[in-house]
C-alpha cells in the first residue's frame, strides 16, 4: 500500500497541480476587442464584462441555412475571408482609407461569387498534366451589364471593371427620402446600356435595407424590358426584412449578398451593420 501512495505520489501532486491551473484560468480573463481597443474581460458562463463592469449587448445573428432554404434565390457567401473581413469594415474607428481597403476586398469576393454562380455548365479542360472537369460560362461578357444605384453602387463598379474591363455600365440616382418616416425612395435620374433589355443585369448597392431603392430600379429595369430572373442584385450587407421584401415583389430576381444581419432598426439602418455606407466610403460623415 505505502509503495502504491509512493508511486502514485508524483504523478497525483502533478495533475492536480495541472487541472487547478487550467480549472482557474479557463474561468479567468480572456481577451477581447472592445471599442478597438483590446481589453481582458472577465468570463463568467459566456457572459463578457467591460473593464468598467458592464455588460456588452453583442447582436444576435441568423441562422444563415435556414435562411437560404427559405429563399432558394438567396446567395450568401460562405467564406472565412468575407467573415474577417466584415468584422474589421463594422469598426467605427477605422479611416476612410481603411474603411475602402476592406470595402474594396468584400466586393471582390462577391463579384467572384457571382461569376462563378454564373459559369454553371461542364466542361473538360486540358492542364499541362492532363485533363480535367470544370465549370464555364457560355456567355459573353456583353451578354452583362453593370447598373449601379448611385452613389453607393459606384463603390462596386469600380471593383467590377478591374475584372470585367469591357462590362457595360448604367447608373440609376435612387434615394431614400431621409425626411419621411418609412424612407419612401424618390428617383431622379437613370441611363441605361443600349439593348438592356437583352441582357443579364447586375444590381449594385452594397447595403440591402428596405429595398426601397432597389424595388424603383427594378421597376425601371422591367419597364424597359429587362426580364426578372435576369436581375441580380449584389450587396454587402443585408437584412431579412430587405430580403423578404424583394422576393415577395419580385421573387425570380437573385439575391447575392456577403452578410445577412438581423436587424432592420426603425431609422431603417441595419445592426450590427457598417452605418452609412457611402459616408464611410467616400468620407462625407
Ligand atoms: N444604407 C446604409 O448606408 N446603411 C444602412 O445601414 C442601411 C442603408
Amino acid at each position: 500500500m505505502k509503495n502504491i501512495i509512493h508511486k502514485l505520489g508524483k504523478p497525483l501532486i502533478f495533475s492536480t497541480f495541472a487541472f487547478s491551473f487550467y480549472f482557474l484560468n479557463s474561468h479567468k480573463f480572456k481577451g477581447a476587442i472592445f471599442n478597438n481597443k483590446i481589453i481582458h474581460c472577465l468570463r463568467t458562463q459566456e457572459r463578457y464584462l467591460t473593464p468598467d463592469g458592464k455588460t456588452p449587448e453583442f447582436f444576435e445573428e441568423l441562422d444563415i441555412n435556414q435562411l437560404e432554404k427559405k429563399y432558394p434565390n438567396l446567395v450568401v457567401v460562405k467564406s472565412k475571408a468575407v467573415d474577417y473581413l466584415i468584422g474589421m469594415l463594422r469598426d467605427k474607428t477605422i479611416s476612410t482609407s481603411q474603411f475602402r481597403k476592406y470595402s474594396n476586398r468584400i466586393i471582390r469576393l462577391i463579384i467572384e461569387e457571382t461569376l462563378a454562380f454564373e459559369a454553371n455548365q461542364d466542361t473538360i479542360k486540358e492542364s499541362p498534366m492532363g485533363f480535367y472537369k470544370t465549370k464555364h460560362n457560355p456567355l459573353k461578357d456583353s451578354d452583362y451589364c453593370v447598373l449601379s444605384i448611385l452613389r453607393s453602387g459606384n463603390s462596386m463598379v469600380e471593383q467590377f471593371l478591374e475584372i470585367i474591363p469591357g462590362i457595360y455600365v448604367g447608373v440609376v440616382l435612387v434615394q431614400r427620402n431621409e425626411n419621411s418616416e418609412d424612407k419612401r425612395p424618390i428617383f431622379f435620374f437613370e441611363k441605361l446600356p443600349k439593348n438592356v433589355a437583352d441582357k443579364k443585369v447586375f444590381l449594385l448597392d452594397p447595403l440591402l435595407a428596405t429595398g426601397g431603392s432597389a424595388s424603383a430600379t427594378i421597376e425601371v429595369l422591367k419597364s424597359k424590358g429587362v426580364k426578372e430572373e435576369n436581375i441580380f442584385f449584389l450587396n454587402m450587407i443585408s437584412c431579412e426584412e430587405g430580403i423578404q421584401q424583394m422576393f415577395l415583389k419580385y421573387p425570380q430576381i437573385k439575391i447575392l449578398t456577403a452578410k445577412v444581419d438581423k436587424y432592420l432598426l426603425p431609422n431603417k439602418y441595419i445592426a450590427p451593420g457598417i452605418g452609412d455606407f457611402g459616408d464611410r466610403f467616400y468620407g462625407t460623415d
